[in-house]
């Protein structure tokens, strides 16, 4: 069954604007977006019927409200500091609210002991997501498309 529903985290971001025009452009199928965003975004919708929520993105119950009916939830989001604690947060909210699929922001590539030195974040966030599909609650997919070159140009 195709997913329809797509919710996101970092729709603003480098990879995350480009994202959004491949979802809105989607005709086959044609799907319906959410956009969650910290309550300090300057996130602004590119099409009406993107639905934005910004909020707290830690608030368990807020997330669970504003995920019931989505499909798949895509992390997209920067690293930073609070990189780890919103990732999780919006996983298990995700679960709560029934989403069939999580794909954690990731995007990088192979993780050598060096990479995983400069990235410590992401294999936190893939290793709890995989906990979470082997206790059957979740499924899941992880991007590594390597590295990206002229990202910033486009
Ligand atoms: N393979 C590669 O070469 C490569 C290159 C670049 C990036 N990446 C990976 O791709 C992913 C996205 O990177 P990017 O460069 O697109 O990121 P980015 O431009 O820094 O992302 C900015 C977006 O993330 C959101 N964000 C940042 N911190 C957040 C937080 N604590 N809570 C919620 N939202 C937050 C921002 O929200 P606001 O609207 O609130 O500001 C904004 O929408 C990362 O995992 C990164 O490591 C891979």
């Amino acid at each position: 069954m195709a997913f329809t529903k797509a919710a996101v985290i970092g729709a603003r971001g480098n990879l995350g604007k480009h994202f959004m025009q491949s979802l809105l452009a989607s005709s086959e199928p044609k799907f319906q977006i959410i956009v969650l965003a910290r309550a300090s975004s300057g996130y602004a919708p590119p099409a009406d019927h993107v639905e934005v929520f910004k909020q707290d993105l830690t608030d368990h119950t807020m997330m669970v409200n504003s995920l019931r009916g989505a499909d798949v939830l895509v992390l997209m989001q920067g690293m930073d500091r609070d990189f780890v604690t919103v990732s999780k947060a919006a996983i298990e909210a995700a679960i709560e609210a029934g989403v069939k699929m999580v794909i954690p922001s990731d995007y990088g590539g192979h993780h050598t002991p060096t990479q995983a030195t400069a990235f410590p974040f992401q294999p936190q966030v893939n290793q709890f997501v995989k906990e979470k599909a082997e206790e059957g609650k979740i499924t899941y997919t992880i991007v590594k498309n390597g590295t990206f070159f002229g990202l910033r140009k486009y």
